[in-house]
């Protein structure tokens, strides 16, 4: 049976709404230095949210929304690497969270959503140790501001978004292709979330604190042996190195027999095992677009490309892991979106069977939706049916999974209002309220808004069940 308490809600991150890039004291962050220097379409601007979080937050309300899932800037609130606090930035998310509470919605804390301020990327980034310290630092900030007002805390998001984009495929910054790289900021970023999770516990917070993971449910092309050992290099590949680490305090041993074939691995300390070990999260955050359906690897060097843009993405994907497995795009009963996503509900009804049963702690789906080209600005409400349906599908997959005994307790439409989305810009619209980003961010809900309030008011009936 669903939780009385369960919370709708809807979510954003921080780069990709506020804009104010330069405002309030922020220092600029390393995605503000790599797309201006690249010349790249940026959020300076974003959705405005900086400046229209109230109107937001009453349309969240008047939505009937319960939560609102967003992320704090670490460049607006820890200025330079001596560790300044600045208190503007620090006074932006009181006034966010007070504006929260006011309106009843619970709010949803993520402490980093990539933007990492640059300062700290000069340094080596999240490829260097030093980055532990400095992340405890800032969350410590955060936990001693907002401690108080807050209950729901996660660490991080999507880490493998992060550090595969940024420091393998290379189409995120840093922009580099460095294999080691990859592994030590995987295991830094893994290392600094046990010991904010330690920090959170010495100062007694009150609350939670969970991760968000980019979850792809493991499926197999057939029942074979060898797509069986293909799946579980694959499942470890997505998701085993952070599930299994932030929740159980146990890295993949069978996967880092095999890293540490070809890689250096002597960075991993003794004592960093131990942290792991000890300072585990109480809930997975589960990020859920599409499944991963996964094939024995048939040869040739790895392949990454996903999340292509516009025009060029259809049908474009392509993974391959040298040694490891192969994904496959082209599933002939499946349908993709325009940005060759698989839309796979009832992955998500698996994929949270299989997570309760291996994990047993309790689960948030903390992102879940759609993206079309929509044409905000020339109409009063966007009629859109298809996002209804794909929501309407997947809550569906989530109050089975309810049904089946899995402890959900909240889920998040990826995204309140339409937003920058990285390197797809601000025409890959997610959101259920739209923004005419050429008129002054004007907010025009579309039809799937009104949809979803009747979903929060009826605690989850008006969804058709099957
Ligand atoms: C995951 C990320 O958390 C978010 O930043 C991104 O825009 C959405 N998915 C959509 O791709």
């Amino acid at each position: 049976m669903i939780n009385k308490n369960f919370l709708w809600g809807t979510a954003t991150a921080s780069y990709q709404c506020e804009g104010g890039w330069n405002e309030g004291g922020r220092v600029p962050s390393l995605w503000d230095v790599y797309l201006h220097e690249n010349n790249l379409e940026n959020g300076n601007d974003a959705s405005d949210h900086y400046h229209k979080y109230k109107e937001d937050i009453r349309l969240m309300k008047e939505g009937g929304h319960k939560a609102y899932r967003f992320s704090i800037a670490w460049p607006r609130i820890i200025i330079n690497d001596k560790g300044e606090v600045n208190p503007e930035g620090v006074q932006f998310y009181h006034n966010i969270i007070d504006e929260c509470l006011k309106n009843g919605i619970e709010p949803f804390v993520t402490l980093f959503h990539w933007d990492l301020p640059q300062y700290l990327e000069d340094k080596g980034g999240w490829a260097e140790r030093e980055i532990c310290d400095a992340y405890v630092e800032y969350a410590k900030v955060c936990f001693k501001e907002y401690g108080d007002k807050v209950t729901y805390w996660s660490t991080f998001n999507e880490p493998r978004y992060y550090v595969f984009s940024g420091y393998k495929i290379g189409n995120y910054p840093p922009g580099i292709d460095d294999t080691q790289k990859t592994i030590q900021a995987s295991f830094y970023m893994m290392l600094a979330n046990a010991l904010t999770v330690g920090v959170f516990r010495e100062m007694k917070m009150k609350g939670q604190i969970g991760i968000v993971h980019s979850y792809a449910p493991i499926f197999g092309v057939d029942d074979s042996l060898e797509t069986k050992i293909a799946m579980r290099k694959a499942d470890n590949y997505f998701n085993n190195w952070i599930l299994d680490t932030a929740i159980k305090g146990e890295i993949p041993i069978d996967m880092l027999g095999m890293l540490n074939e070809k890689y250096d691995l002597s960075f991993m300390k003794e004592a960093d095992f131990e942290a792991i070990k000890n300072n585990t999260v109480d809930f997975a955050g589960l990020n859920y677009y599409a499944r991963a359906l996964i094939k024995p690897y048939t040869g040739g060097e790895s392949i990454l490309r996903i999340n292509n843009k516009g025009s060029e993405a259809k049908g474009s994907s392509k993974v391959v892991v040298k040694g490891w497995f192969e994904q496959v795009f082209d599933n002939p009963d499946s349908t993709y979106t325009e940005w060759d996503t698989e839309i796979y509900p009832q992955g998500l009804y698996h994929g949270i069977i299989r997570a309760y049963e291996k994990y047993k702690v309790p689960i948030f789906i903390t992102e879940n939706g759609v993206a079309f080209y929509e044409d905000v600005p020339n109409e009063k409400s966007v009629d859109d049916q298809g996002r209804i349906h794909f929501l309407n599908e997947h809550i569906n997959a989530i109050l089975n999974a309810i049904d089946d005994g899995a402890e959900v307790l909240g889920y998040f439409i990826w995204s309140t209002m339409d937003l920058y989305s990285w390197k797809n810009g601000h025409e890959k619209r997610y959101g259920l309220v739209g923004v005419d980003f050429e008129n002054n961010f004007e907010r025009k809900p579309k039809a799937s808004y009104y949809w979803y309030k009747k979903v929060c008011e009826s605690n989850g009936t008006a969804i058709e069940r099957s």
